[in-house]
């Protein structure tokens, strides 16, 4: 179907004066005596393009297509009031679809709760059209400063026999339902498609450090799922996770990567979608373009576990979780950090072993690990990564402690044998940074088809 983007008619100045053709669907439309007005949008802009029937040749012409109808417009571009409108007569216009007034999205200004039950439709709205667009330019971003500082991207598996956090978060994959006939779990697994117990990954992070050991640099970025029964604004049971990991590197480098890139990324979205960050700016988050520049422009704030679970009892908050030292840091104590002490992002490091996964390198004082967590104002925990144990003996130690069962990790252990050195990496929630650029506050607002605990479609 030969036709522009309405993005290439409203920037092209070129255009002015020519015929065009456009498709898209009906926005609004308003009838007068003599013309016409119909707003048309494709998708490609968050901006609408305003079509202008003259019906002065055809004054009987009541057709004007109801909201949400997909249409064909030819007609000349002319400079309007505002911007670029496209002038027709009535035979420029030819229904592609129609459309029923039991479509739901007459009206503007939808609630976001009402949205969600609807995810095959809420794309056609400015939110979702402006959500997807930053999110498409964060996922270009993250893959271009990745790909010029020789990181090769690669694709860890999404079915695994390993539990990569050893939280016991994860999702089955089996072909058989449980049945009598099995004696025992063991038989029942073996008995499976791959003939042990498989699930959906966690994190690609194990194979990530196989693939690091072997190009030095590498990236992933897919999808990790999590069975956790969390129903919170920021968590999804599948979603879209970035980790880098390095070799040759310490605790101090794998931070310096993570502040980096975060700046890069946010930098480019401050670039390339002034329109959606302008959108986000009025109707989400007063200020979000200010606090985004201030973002890259300034040093993300450092502090110790230690420190910070000082600073925590100091403050005097009420906290619903209390705090000691030891305890996980929840979601109301990462904001106090960074929205009330730094008030800015804030890299949290060195948590107690206990708390961390065992893959993580141990500090000298014996009760530490070298992790690290990045705190943005607003969401929360947006990073999770560390340096890794690289020594073979203390690795094994602390997986027998843990009660691992060793078999299972052999692949990973042999890491440890053949050539280690020094790595480390993070893993960035892709959903949480979008969260955080777009000042939406909901993650089943910033992916097209949210699954969360309990829903799914
Ligand atoms: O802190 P996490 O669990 O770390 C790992 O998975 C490491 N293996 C990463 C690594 O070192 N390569 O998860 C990393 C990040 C979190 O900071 C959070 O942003 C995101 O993944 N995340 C979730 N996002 C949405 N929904 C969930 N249920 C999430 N769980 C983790």
């Amino acid at each position: 179907m030969k036709h522009i983007d309405i993005k290439e008619v409203l920037q092209n100045k070129e255009l002015i004066g020519q015929k065009v053709t456009v498709c898209g669907w009906v926005r609004t439309s308003r009838n007068s005596k003599n013309v016409a007005f119909v707003e048309l949008n494709d998708g490609t802009s968050l901006k609408n393009v305003q079509v202008v029937i003259d019906k002065s040749g055809d004054p009987d012409y009541k057709d004007i297509p109801r909201v949400g109808t997909a249409v064909k417009v030819e007609g000349e571009l002319v400079e309007g009031r505002n911007a670029a409108e496209i002038n027709i007569a009535p035979a420029g216009l030819a229904v592609l679809g129609d459309c029923p007034q039991d479509y739901p999205l007459q009206k503007k200004g939808h609630t976001l709760e009402f949205l969600r039950t609807m995810p095959h439709l809420r794309g056609r709205t400015n939110t979702f059209n402006a959500v997807m667009r930053v999110r498409s330019v964060l996922a270009q971003a993250i893959h271009q400063y990745y790909q010029e500082r020789n990181y090769v991207y690669v694709n860890t598996p999404l079915i695994t026999g390993s539990d990569c956090e050893g939280a016991g978060e994860m999702f089955q994959v089996t072909t058989i339902g449980y049945s009598q006939e099995y004696k025992n779990e063991e038989e029942y697994y073996a008995a499976d498609f791959f003939g042990r117990r498989a699930g959906l990954s966690v994190s690609g992070q194990l194979e990530g450090e196989m693939a690091a050991t072997a190009m030095g640099k590498i990236y992933t970025f897919g999808p990790s799922f999590r069975a956790e029964n969390s129903n919170t604004p920021k968590h999804l049971a599948e979603f879209w996770h970035v980790e880098p990991e390095i070799a040759f590197a310490e605790l101090d480098d794998v931070i310096e990567v993570a502040e980096d890139m975060v700046k890069h990324v946010i930098r480019t979205v401050l670039d390339k979608c002034p329109d959606e960050i302008a959108f986000f700016d009025a109707h989400f988050e007063k200020g979000l373009k200010a606090r985004l520049e201030e973002l890259i422009s300034h040093e993300f704030g450092r502090v110790t576990y230690t420190e910070a679970i000082e600073l925590l009892k100091k403050s005097g908050e009420n906290f619903v979780y209390p705090v000691e030292w030891g305890c996980d840091l929840q979601t109301e104590h990462e904001r106090y950090l960074s929205e009330k002490v730094f008030k800015k992002a804030v890299f949290v490091t060195d948590y107690p072993k206990e708390i961390k996964s065992f893959y993580m390198k141990q500090n000298p004082d014996g009760k530490t690990v070298a992790a690290v967590d990045l705190l943005v104002p607003g969401v929360g925990e947006i990073i999770g990564g560390s340096e890794r144990e690289a020594d073979y003996d203390k690795l094994i130690a602390t997986m027998k402690e843990r009660g691992m069962n060793l078999d299972l990790y052999s692949d990973y252990l042999d890491l440890r044998k053949f050539g280690t050195v020094p790595h480390g990496g993070f893993g960035l929630g892709f959903e949480r940074l979008i969260m955080y650029v777009t000042g939406v506050q909901n993650i089943r607002d910033v992916i097209m088809f949210p699954r969360t605990v309990g829903s799914i479609r």
